[in-house]
């Protein structure tokens, strides 16, 4: 460690109180880059309040978030139903049970999952990719329980060509880029990856070895890619022949961020097992993994567990964003304002050559650019100019997950934003952003 905390605090207090703006960033970046792990390439930017779909830095300056927290803040920030939850479950003073004990909340909230998803049971943890672990380790267990039936069941799973189910081994083993899984060889074997949407590729790698074919029905950070409905029909029917399970990662999907609960409630099937994260407990880490009943029958006390999942506090917020966004009829308001945001976008699509494509269902939208560099100078330029937060995804795609809340304004003032963007771009005007980028990166680099 090259810093002492008292050291830091005395940085700190003395950049922040000097009173020069950016201080506490530089502070803070200094004091960042020698203790954190090196995870992160930050932009320099500190928020320090949020209210609605705005974020505010320490300056006041207001930022309108198209992000979300990568789509976790599906109800903004400060809202008074996550508030009241938040402080009616701090009042009792009990924040944390184990899950050796029974607590108020679970057995409302899983009922309440169960009914949004059309699952019969619920496992609770904290994170996506934990809930997507719990999947893995369902699917193997479910296929150990039908061999011990009697049937022919491996231990091989599919996923998909540019899939991302997060970040621990079990999961990067089933994430298709090999930046994420290559460090960590060797990852879980077993894994057979299929090219998105090939129905006969899928047909052709499925055999009685595969005890589970895993997607995303709206790969989101592959680029926004929806499954097609023959693709999912396919995978449907090929688990239903031999027992496999279909595993729907609805992490980043879920939660009404397409407008409905789940985004493989596009189709007509449901899926054996699906997980959610991200949206659901209102920016407090939670993950859910759901399956059947014929799913669930594999899994007896001591498999599987966790010491914070499913905790009293995270459980009253997931309980009121559910309720808010029943209550709010926030699906309807996602299609609407989801369907109203492509269109818009799809018509500057038609205004602009550099645009390939405009993809989305409900909030989950990207525009996918001819040029990876022009994507990154629009994100940037976005953020440190106009003060409107979005990120880039497979290169050359900006990615949309706004807060549920967005309304028909801020979506024209973004669409007007990006067309002037994308005017002074297509004419080479890009001078601006190379130095506005500089002076905020040496702000806080040094
Ligand atoms: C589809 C999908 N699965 C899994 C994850 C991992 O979730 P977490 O970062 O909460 O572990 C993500 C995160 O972006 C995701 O988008």
């Amino acid at each position: 460690m090259t810093m002492s905390s008292t050291q830091l605090e005395a940085d700190v207090t003395t950049t922040t109180n000097g009173g020069a703006t950016n201080m506490n960033l530089v502070a803070t970046a200094a004091a960042e880059k020698t203790l954190l792990l090196n995870t992160y390439d930050r932009y320099p930017i500190l928020f320090t309040r949020g209210e609605g779909v705005h974020l505010y830095d320490e300056a006041g300056t207001a930022y309108l978030d198209l992000l979300s927290g990568i789509g976790v803040c599906g109800l903004g920030y400060n809202h008074p139903a996550i508030n009241r939850a938040i402080l009616a479950q701090t009042s009792t003073g009990l924040l944390h049970t184990s899950n050796l004990f029974f607590h108020n909340h679970t057995a409302t909230l899983a009922l309440k999952l169960t009914e949004i998803t059309g699952m019969d049971r619920v496992f609770l943890c904290n994170s996506g990719t934990e809930a997507w672990e719990a999947a893995l380790k369902l699917a193997r267990a479910h296929a150990d329980l039908l061999r011990s039936e009697g049937r022919t069941m491996g231990t091989q799973m599919i996923a998909l060509e540019h899939s991302f189910h997060g970040r621990t081994m079990g999961s990067v083993a089933t994430t298709h880029k090999q930046k994420y899984r290559e460090p960590f060889q060797p990852v879980m074997p077993g894994v057979l990856f299929v090219p998105f949407n090939d129905v006969k590729a899928l047909r052709e790698a499925f055999s009685t070895d595969i005890c589970a074919i895993c997607i995303e029905p709206l790969q989101g950070e592959g680029g926004i890619h929806p499954v097609s409905a023959e693709f999912y029909a396919a995978a449907r029917e090929l688990c239903d022949t031999t027992g496999a399970l279909l595993m729907a990662d609805e992490i980043q999907s879920g939660m009404g961020r397409t407008g409905k609960w789940c985004a493989y409630q596009h189709h007509s099937a449901l899926p054996d097992v699906t997980t959610l994260a991200k949206p659901i407990a209102g920016g407090l880490p939670m993950g859910a993994m759901l399956c059947t009943e014929e799913a669930a029958r594999s899994i007896t006390p001591g498999m599987h567990g966790t010491t914070f999942g499913g905790g009293p506090l995270a459980c009253a917020v997931a309980l009121a964003v559910i309720d808010e966004i029943q209550d709010a009829n926030l699906l309807d308001h996602v299609k609407e304002i989801g369907g109203y945001f492509i269109a818009q976008l799809k018509a500057l699509a038609a205004r602009h050559t550099s645009i390939a494509e405009v993809r989305g269902m409900g909030l989950m939208i990207g525009i996918d650019l001819h040029s990876a560099d022009l994507a990154g100078e629009l994100q940037k330029r976005m953020m440190f100019e106009r003060h409107t937060l979005l990120n880039r995804t497979s290169e050359t795609v900006l990615r949309f997950l706004p807060p549920f809340l967005i309304t028909r304004a801020q979506v024209d003032d973004t669409v007007a934003t990006l067309d002037e963007l994308l005017t002074e771009s297509e004419h080479g005007n890009t001078a601006q952003l190379a130095h506005s980028t500089v002076q905020a990166k040496e702000a806080v680099h040094g």
